[in-house]
């Protein structure tokens, strides 16, 4: 996820597009840059710089760069490391066009070859420096008639800002997939990631839909489709202040983050088919156990992850708190492979631990979500959730993001293994492409869970129930709860209460049921019995057109259906929701909760 701005109009456009910049820094902060043609001599200045966007304003503090016209971006690294060569804007071969990319190519490995072919050199690893020479090897009579041509030749999600000294008074933008709105000046237009980019200088934007491609001057601004169509837009009036706006409108980062599920899970699902790792799969296909360390909710998603890998994949997996395993006398041998979990990558009771194991000669895997993270570096292979920046203490987009890459490695070693099927690694494949719309499904209730939330708030201890798959959903929905409202919560797989959770359930304790219609429902029902003979107060979790557990429960949130594998992403969902409105409502800093940090680095 990476942030993109474009400026064309009246004013000086560097200190618009680093103003920009700061704004979108929230997408991506691991290196920026401006691309400006400067009118004196028509030429392309390009200036980049490795780290926050406060490193690029230092660098250029000193340099007179003018210029009219330019593109911006802040880059949140996918295809190759954060280094001066990958950050952008590129620039295509003589020099002549530069281009900014937020999403993935899927097919630039392809499209790299046949340009390298034709004699261009690449300067980076970016999947997104193929567009640059595209637009040089494809131009034909001006900007706007080559950009329908290149938009043919790729695929993937973009949003692509393209200027050339060809002609230096417009940029061209495309979009499919990846964001892009076009804000409407005096004399100036913009394009931008998002609408708080250039909410200082305008508040009526256009925004792009999917296949369409515009051509933006000073004065005028012209939508096509991808058939060479003018598509007329309405003009979007927008009246947030900028605070507001960095939130997108939401109250919170964490609510918002919890609003991003749906792309963040088709953005993971897409990052992984097209950067899939095969030697990875070839190794772990032969693995005979697999250790699996994270901490927090990290640790949660690697619960979920056991029972996938040894359902489908299967591989008898252990999965433990990285603090725990790096001092246990571990078993290793050359068939194990220690996969480490970590939004960050940085987290140091999971980096140690994996470091330790494969010094004793484990292969190791880190999923993470922050590209070039120490752990990144230190595992032997690495995959990545696409989720963008995480901004909230409370994980939660990259919680679901790690069970899609957790599933899909099950899924992909499954096949290789001939173990799982064909039809029904496509079946699963197939449901998980539907998970998206369910989970925005599952986001219309917001409403009735906060005011669910408000009728439990005052609560002070909550039990969380599930079992099986859905048994580390109840630890992390209880994890979430305690750390930003300060309510004792705890989880429990639900045929253990009655060994001891039992004793505490009394009219004053709430009791969270995830129970879905799955192979466990009719036990889940039973357990739900023993909490209502107790007068507990039942919140179910359940599948749409249960009504069977409506009479048990004090409060039912429904999810849509779907395959009894899957349902551990819809249905940790309802759980932060209610977390977050729970601890909102009780004016917590939800963000930032107390004691915790984002990114533990000690021990
Ligand atoms: C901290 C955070 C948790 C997070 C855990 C693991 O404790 O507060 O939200 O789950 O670290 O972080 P990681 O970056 O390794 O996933």
């Amino acid at each position: 996820m990476c942030g993109i701005i474009g400026y064309v109009g009246e004013r000086q456009a560097v200190p618009v597009l680093l103003y920009g910049l700061q704004r979108l820094e929230y997408r991506g902060y691991d290196s920026a840059g401006i691309a400006v043609i400067t009118p004196a001599s028509n030429r392309l200045i390009v200036e980049k710089q490795v780290g926050k966007i406060k490193d690029l304003q230092e660098k250029l503090w000193n340099k007179k760069i003018e210029g009219h016209i330019g593109l911006g971006h802040s880059r949140w690294a996918t295809h190759g490391a954060p280094t001066i060569e990958n950050a952008h804007p590129h620039t295509s071969k003589s020099e002549i066009i530069s281009i900014v990319h937020n999403g993935i190519i899927e097919n630039y490995i392809e499209l790299k070859k046949q340009l390298e072919e034709k004699g261009y050199k690449f300067k980076s690893q970016t999947d997104s420096e193929v567009i640059a020479h595209l637009f040089e090897d494809l131009y034909e009579e001006n900007l706007l008639k080559t950009a329908f041509k290149v938009a043919g030749k790729l695929e993937g999600a973009y949003a692509v800002g393209i200027i050339s000294t060809k002609e230096p008074d417009t940029i061209v933008a495309i979009k499919k997939g990846s964001p892009l709105v076009i804000g409407l000046g005096k004399n100036e237009n913009f394009i931008a990631s998002d609408i708080p980019a250039v909410l200082e200088y305008t508040k009526d934007f256009i925004v792009l839909e999917d296949g369409e491609i515009a051509k933006i001057t000073k004065d005028k601004v012209e939508v096509y489709d991808l058939k060479g169509n003018k598509v007329k837009k309405e003009i979007l009036h927008v009246n947030w202040d900028v605070s507001v706006a960095e939130k997108a409108g939401f109250k919170h980062f964490m609510e918002k983050e919890i609003h991003e599920q749906p792309r963040v899970v088709s953005d993971t699902i897409s990052g992984f088919t097209s950067s899939k790792e095969s030697g990875l799969f070839e190794e772990l296909k032969n693995a005979s156990r697999i250790y699996i360390i994270a901490c927090g909710t990290s640790f949660h998603a690697g619960l979920v992850g056991k029972f996938w890998i040894e359902k489908f994949a299967k591989i008898p997996v252990e999965v433990d708190y990285a603090s725990e395993y790096r001092y246990r006398d571990k078993i290793i041998d050359d068939k194990t492979f220690v996969i480490g979990i970590s939004q960050s990558g940085e987290t140091a009771d999971t980096r140690f631990a994996l470091l330790d194991a494969k010094k004793e000669g484990a292969k190791t895997l880190g999923i993470v979500n922050v590209v070039g993270s120490s752990l990144s570096r230190e595992a032997d292979y690495t995959l990545y959730t696409y989720c963008g920046p995480e901004i909230g203490v409370a994980a939660t987009k990259t919680f679901t993001a790690q069970l899609v890459v957790l599933l899909l490695t099950a899924l992909e070693v499954g096949l290789k293994k001939k173990v799982l099927p064909q039809d029904k690694y496509e079946d699963i494949y197939q449901h998980l492409l539907a998970i998206p719309s369910k989970i925005e499904k599952i986001l219309l209730k917001n409403k009735t869970i906060k005011e669910i939330s408000y009728k439990y708030m005052n609560a002070k201890d909550f039990l969380f129930l599930g079992r099986n798959i859905n048994y580390p959903i109840a630890l992390e929905g209880s994890l979430k709860l305690k750390e930003i409202s300060y309510i004792h919560a705890e989880g429990y797989p639900a045929g253990e209460m009655k060994h001891g959770p039992i004793a505490l359930i009394d009219e004053n304790m709430p009791v969270v049921a995830v129970a879905p219609k799955d192979n466990f429902y009719e036990k889940m029902i039973s357990n739900i019995q023993e909490v209502k003979a107790r007068k507990g107060k039942v919140i179910s979790v359940a599948t749409e057109n249960d009504e069977q557990i409506k009479d048990l429960s004090n409060n039912v949130i429904y999810i849509p259906k779907t395959i009894n594998e899957l349902y551990p992403l819809l249905s940790v969902i309802p759980l932060q929701l209610l977390s977050y409105h729970i601890a909102a409502l009780l004016g917590k800093d939800v963000d930032q909760p107390r004691n915790l940090a984002k990114t533990v680095t000690v021990e």
